[in-house]
């Protein structure tokens, strides 16, 4: 069930069986010489699509732009302060809370939301935790990165392991080439550059400098990855893995 293609009043009946949603949250930036700007929205927002055919979860509409900044330098990207994107996030949960929405799973498709997401997640416990006068309800909000997920996981490094990279990675790219075959592009895409462990360790969810280095340091804006090996039946293997993966992870959600 897609919320923005729900009436009112389909809501408010779902509302009786489950006050959980899931949202996928993801970023509009450079993916590489062969990945499309949206990757990192359209991968979240299909494995949500997808599990919520199967299942009759409730999915709302993708928060399509994250925090980006340090691909600005490549023309298209689209970046959100954090502070930006922890506010859409509070107004997104508390907006949802006022109808009676608990639970709130966002599945995330971009490393650089991990810090404000949670961010934000802190801010909502905290206005309920220094105003129990309020009284307002209780919530529960979790972030998922859909490539931790644990066969989803298993398939990323039984496929492409080191050629996965950190950013424009073959799985994410397979991911949109599946959802959307149209968009398939060959480019020329020279083997990656490898990447220690501790560039990993000390970059971990997108934690990088200003745009302009990021482009000096990475100029196809590949890090680490080699894209090319991404095929529309990989990203099908990994969409189907992940709906399993989802299902199972917003049922122990719901129950906490
Ligand atoms: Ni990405």
């Amino acid at each position: 069930m897609l919320l923005e293609q729900s009436r009112w009043a389909q809501v408010e009946k779902y509302l009786e069986t489950s006050t959980g949603i899931i949202i996928p949250v993801g970023s509009m930036e450079q993916h590489g010489p062969n990945g499309l700007i949206a990757t990192d929205a359209i991968c979240p927002e299909v494995i949500a699509r997808a599990t919520a055919a199967k299942t009759g979860f409730l999915v709302g509409p993708t928060i399509a732009l994250g925090a980006a900044q340090f691909n600005l330098a490549f023309p298209g990207t689209i970046s959100m302060r954090p502070a930006t994107l922890m506010a859409v996030v509070q107004d997104y949960v508390n907006s949802l809370a006022a109808s009676g929405f608990t639970h709130f799973y966002f599945l995330n498709g971009h490393g650089g939301n991990v810090a404000p997401v949670k961010a934000a997640f802190q801010e909502l416990y905290a206005d309920r935790s220094y105003h129990p006068e309020q009284e307002r309800p209780s919530i529960r909000c979790r972030l998922r990165s859909w490539w931790d997920l644990e066969e989803t996981n298993a398939i990323r490094q039984k496929e492409y392991g080191a050629a996965e990279g950190m950013h424009a990675t073959p799985s994410e790219v397979a991911i949109t080439q599946y959802a959307l075959p149209e968009t398939i592009y060959k480019a020329n895409i020279e083997a990656p550059e490898r990447l220690d462990a501790s560039f990993f360790k000390d970059h971990a969810s997108d934690d990088h400098a200003d745009a302009r280095t990021h482009r000096e340091d990475f100029p196809d804006g590949r890090i680490g990855s080699d894209p090319s090996l991404a095929t529309p039946e990989v990203g099908e293997a990994l969409v189907k893995a992940a709906v399993g993966d989802l299902t199972k992870d917003f049922e122990s959600f719901l129950r906490e």
